[in-house]
């Protein structure tokens, strides 16, 4: 896929979510990734609970395995996250903020993680989600009153962005949401987000539409609405990543193949829109398998045990007739 998109749009990246566990160990994802995709992005590695377990310890073997791989093959590494309220460590979460005094020292020791966190991979990160999902889950507009937000207060996603921009100026930064992806209320509030960020100092690059689809009846991406939304960002001079991409559905459907299809091609006539990412590789692994090794849902992925599935062909379509 990477490979057709170089002959469309030399730039625009083709990139997956990925595990370093099947990367290094199952041949067949190996192939089926590094042979599909020119972008990478550490499904949960780079996350804070698994970068920071304990205060002022710091894992990042994982993360720079991974990144390791990615780099030997010239592919583009987009970073996630850093202020994310579902994927914080126990320390991160219980930092307190009752008085003034212990306000400032939870401030420090935030942002001495983002500081210690972006200067080690400095260099290494195309991209990356300098904030995660800030919204109040289930379609809400309101930012979570997550640690970031008691202690520096609604402005905490600039003060982030600044920390970032101080540690590394060369990261494109990113503000990535669901269900933000269709005109809307939610796209409204993260469309005003990110302006005011960067109104507040910050470094916005764009923002990350997550373009999950969990159900084809309910949730399904209209070209239209895609068209709209790309254009509306477009707008306010903000670019746009297509940053988890997967469709849910039956084994093989069309409509699931049209679904990743339409999204990929609107990406790709917007000049606005500048990577397309799918939220993993092969249905082997999906995300959403449950801790006794059932699938919670149905097919998801671009392969499908070693195969490609009917939604990378018609993708390898959508690019040729690009
Ligand atoms: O690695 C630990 C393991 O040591 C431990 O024994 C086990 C016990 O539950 O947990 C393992 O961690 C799990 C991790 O995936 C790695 O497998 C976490 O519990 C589990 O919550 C985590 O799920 C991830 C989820 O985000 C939560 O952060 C999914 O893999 C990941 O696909 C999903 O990705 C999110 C994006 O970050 C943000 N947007 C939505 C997307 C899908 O939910």
């Amino acid at each position: 896929l990477q490979a057709l998109a170089d002959r469309v749009r030399p730039g625009f990246t083709i990139g997956a979510a990925v595990a370093l566990g099947p990367l290094a160990s199952d041949a067949d994802y190996a192939r089926e990734f590094f042979g599909d995709f020119g972008g990478i992005t550490p499904e949960n590695a780079m996350k804070p609970q698994f970068l920071s377990p304990q205060r002022d310890v710091y894992t990042f073997e994982e993360a720079d395995a991974i990144l390791d791989r990615a780099e030997s093959r010239g592919m583009a590494v987009h970073g996630h996250t850093i202020a994310f309220t579902e994927a914080m460590p126990q320390w991160m979460q219980e930092l307190p903020t009752g008085s003034g005094e212990e306000r400032r020292a939870s401030a420090d020791a935030l942002l001495d993680y983002v500081t210690t966190v972006v200067t080690h991979f400095k260099g290494r990160l195309a991209s990356l989600d300098v904030v995660n999902e800030p919204f109040d889950v289930d379609q809400g507009t309101s930012l979570q009153e997550n640690i970031w937000y008691r202690t520096f207060g609604p402005g905490y996603p600039a003060i982030v962005s600044r920390a970032v921009h101080d540690a590394d100026p060369d990261v494109r930064q990113f503000i990535n949401e669901n269900g933000a992806d269709v005109p809307g209320d939610r796209q409204d509030a993260l469309l005003e987000l990110a302006r005011d960020t960067n109104a507040r100092g910050g470094h916005i690059y764009g923002v990350g539409l997550q373009s999950h689809v969990y159900d084809l009846r309910t949730d399904a991406i209209s070209t239209e609405d895609l068209t709209d939304t790309l254009h509306l960002f477009e707008q306010a001079g903000l670019h746009v990543r297509i940053s988890e991409n997967d469709v849910t559905d039956d084994r093989g459907t069309d409509a699931q193949a049209q679904q990743y299809a339409a999204v990929l091609a609107t990406c790709l006539r917007s000049r606005t829109c500048v990577s397309y990412t799918t939220w993993g590789v092969d249905d082997r692994y999906d995300w959403w398998i449950d801790d006794d090794g059932g699938l919670q849902q149905g097919h998801d992925f671009l392969f499908d045990e070693g195969h490609p599935t009917p939604a990378h062909a018609a993708m390898a379509r959508a690019l040729r007739s690009s």
